[in-house]
């Protein structure tokens, strides 16, 4: 019997929409992030997003909890069948297991410890420009990808002259670059040069860690009462009418939902030249010059 939380799961998964990529594959528009949660805290996390609507999982080999993701996706069935063809799952290279065959070693451990036989995309977590091995670590991707166990293949934070130094180096651009990026720290100059080589943009602490949330001197929260959603709901709506990809991250069910429910409203221009005009200097993260996840 199919249950009622079943079909609103299934009515909030419907409401996101795909993202359609250089490679031909598209992705949801919002997954959820698994940054700094732990192996055994994972496990609840991402069940209650799968209940919730989510069918994006955002994790990497650094976050040191692909096994517990492995264990939800195999305790919710969405390991095999059709229910791991309905949910879109990234992992993501250790900045250290860059390099042709370390990377297809730790790509075979990423896959044994998820307990999927593909994902849908694999990435380059780092440039790390000072140790540059990004061309040798984008063969070993192509060959993964051939062999039909990684669909689409991205980075993350790499700037214009790191996707260029790549292309160079394998004729590709990639179909997604995963940024830092939030109303404080917007780097268009990285989104207008990806916009022009066809590449899609992923903001990465959509909210700032939610230190945005507060931003503007109460902008954001000015917005959100004028359409009676939350400062949340404001920021993931700004990103999702630019068109960019998103993965907020939430260990709480009921955020977790305000998180995916951004389809309900809609911000006028001048909201949008409002949220624009808090672009400041000071990023949330780390420097992707000089940064190393190892
Ligand atoms: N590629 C990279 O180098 C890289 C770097 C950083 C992050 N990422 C990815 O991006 C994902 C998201 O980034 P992030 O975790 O740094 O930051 P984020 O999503 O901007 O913010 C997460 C923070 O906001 C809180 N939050 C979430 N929803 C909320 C809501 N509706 N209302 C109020 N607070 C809310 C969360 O608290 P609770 O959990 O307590 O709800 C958490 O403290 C990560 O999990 C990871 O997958 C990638």
């Amino acid at each position: 019997m199919i249950e009622t939380s079943d079909l609103a799961a299934a009515a909030a998964a419907a409401t996101v929409p795909h993202i359609k990529l250089n490679d031909g594959n598209a992705i949801p528009q919002i997954g959820l992030g698994v940054l700094r949660i732990d192996d055994e805290g994972v496990v609840p996390v991402v069940e209650s997003a799968l209940a919730a609507g989510y069918r994006h999982i955002d994790g990497a080999a650094g976050y040191n909890n692909e096994a517990g993701v492995g264990r939800a996706l195999a305790a919710t069935g969405f390991n095999t069948g059709d229910q791991r063809k309905s949910l879109w799952l990234t992992t993501k290279l250790r900045d250290s297991e860059q390099g042709y065959d370390s990377a297809l070693k730790a790509f075979d451990n990423s896959l044994k410890l998820l307990q999927v036989d593909y994902v849908d995309m694999y990435m380059i977590h780092w440039p790390t420009p000072f140790n540059w091995r990004s061309g040798d670590t984008w063969k070993a991707f192509a060959k993964l990808r051939e062999d039909g166990r990684v669909r689409t293949l991205g980075v993350c934070n790499f700037l214009p002259e790191h996707l260029e130094r790549l292309h160079e180096e394998t004729g590709e651009w990639p179909a997604v670059d995963q940024i830092e990026l939030h109303p404080t720290w917007q780097q268009r100059d990285v989104v207008a040069f990806c916009q022009e080589h066809g590449i899609a943009v992923e903001a990465y602490s959509p909210m700032a860690r939610g230190a945005d949330l507060n931003a503007g001197d109460g902008t954001i929260a000015r917005i959100a009462a004028a359409h009676n959603v939350t400062p949340a709901q404001v920021i993931l709506r700004w990103h999702i009418e630019n068109g960019t990809i998103i993965i907020p991250k939430s260990v709480h069910a009921e955020r977790q939902k305000q998180n995916l429910d951004v389809f309900g409203f809609a911000l006028s221009l001048e909201e949008h030249k409002a949220i624009d005009a808090l672009d400041g200097p000071q990023r949330a993260g780390h420097d992707p010059m000089t940064f190393t996840y190892a």
